[in-house]
């Protein structure tokens, strides 16, 4: 779909959306540098996918850490070359009953997806080189949650409207530089952390998993949860050259969960 091979960054790569959106990207012919906690897990990803003949290769990143931050888009730099494609999606899931939350939990839900997109951003303009270059895509995975409350998950339903926040307030300050920014909102997706999102609602109900899948199922007009794969197409085109005039916007991909 693209013009040329670019070098694209993807956080949280190891499993589930940012996974396929890994594949996604090398696949289209890009070069794709991933980072999760997990030195492992990256290893063990970035393996799996050179098998496959992919260009992948990536280190650890904590992305609530300003340090690992700036190490992590330097070897990268030195790895790929200065970074075109930036997606923000590494996150977490976390709430309760509001007036229970710890503050431990609240920041880190905050840091993991809110403050993380702000530091891996600023470093991808700086470091990664994006702000000298006149082409570049900045896409923040974040939620139908960023549009509407969600009951017993206000951390993460503040976090990703902050996501979207700033999506909107920096694609229009990137607008004249053709670099883009959106934000891609999945409703429910079939991932490891939506299983442990229907074990939390599961013990907080006092109902079953599969109730609550069912519960979850039937909100959806589709149906089902989308895949991390439908997730990744709509990140695959908002990196094709066609998206260039697609930036601050916030497009949903479930299932008609969301009307906004
Ligand atoms: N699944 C859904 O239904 C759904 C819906 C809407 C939005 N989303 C959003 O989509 C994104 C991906 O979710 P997913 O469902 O694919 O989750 P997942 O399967 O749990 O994968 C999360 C990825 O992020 C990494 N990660 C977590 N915390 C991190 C940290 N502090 N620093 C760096 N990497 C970290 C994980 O690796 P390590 O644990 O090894 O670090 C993993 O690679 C998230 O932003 C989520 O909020 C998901």
């Amino acid at each position: 779909m693209n013009e040329q091979k670019r070098t694209a960054i993807v956080t949280g790569g190891t499993s589930g959306i940012g996974l396929e959106v890994t594949r996604m990207l090398a696949r289209q012919g890009n070069r794709v540098f991933i980072g999760a906690r997990t030195q492992d897990k990256v290893d063990e990803t970035a393996k799996e996918l050179q098998n496959e003949g992919l260009d992948v290769a990536g280190s650890s990143c904590d992305v609530r850490s300003g340090t690992d931050i700036q190490r992590f888009v330097g070897e990268a730099v030195d790895r790929f070359g200065e970074i075109d494609v930036l997606v923000n999606n590494a996150g977490r899931s976390g709430g309760g009953v509001t007036a229970d939350i710890a503050d431990e939990l609240w920041f880190d839900v905050i840091n993991t997806n809110l403050n993380s997109v702000f530091l891996m951003s600023r470093e991808v303009l700086n470091t990664g080189g994006m702000r000298r270059k006149n082409w570049g895509r900045i896409i923040n995975i974040a939620s139908t949650a960023g549009k509407q409350g969600v009951v017993l998950g206000a951390p993460y339903s503040a976090s990703k409207h902050g996501v979207v926040g700033l999506t909107k307030a920096l694609g229009n300050e990137l607008a004249p530089t053709g670099i883009t920014v959106n934000a891609v909102c999945p409703g429910y997706v079939e991932t490891p952390m939506a299983e442990r999102v229907r074990q939390g609602y599961a013990a907080a109900y006092d109902k079953s998993e599969e109730d609550i899948l069912e519960k979850f199922q039937a909100k959806i007009p589709l149906g089902r949860y989308s895949t991390p794969g439908e997730v990744a197409g709509l990140v695959g085109y908002l990196v094709s050259d066609t998206a260039s005039s697609i930036t601050s916007q916030a497009l949903n991909v479930c299932g008609g969960l969301g009307n906004f």
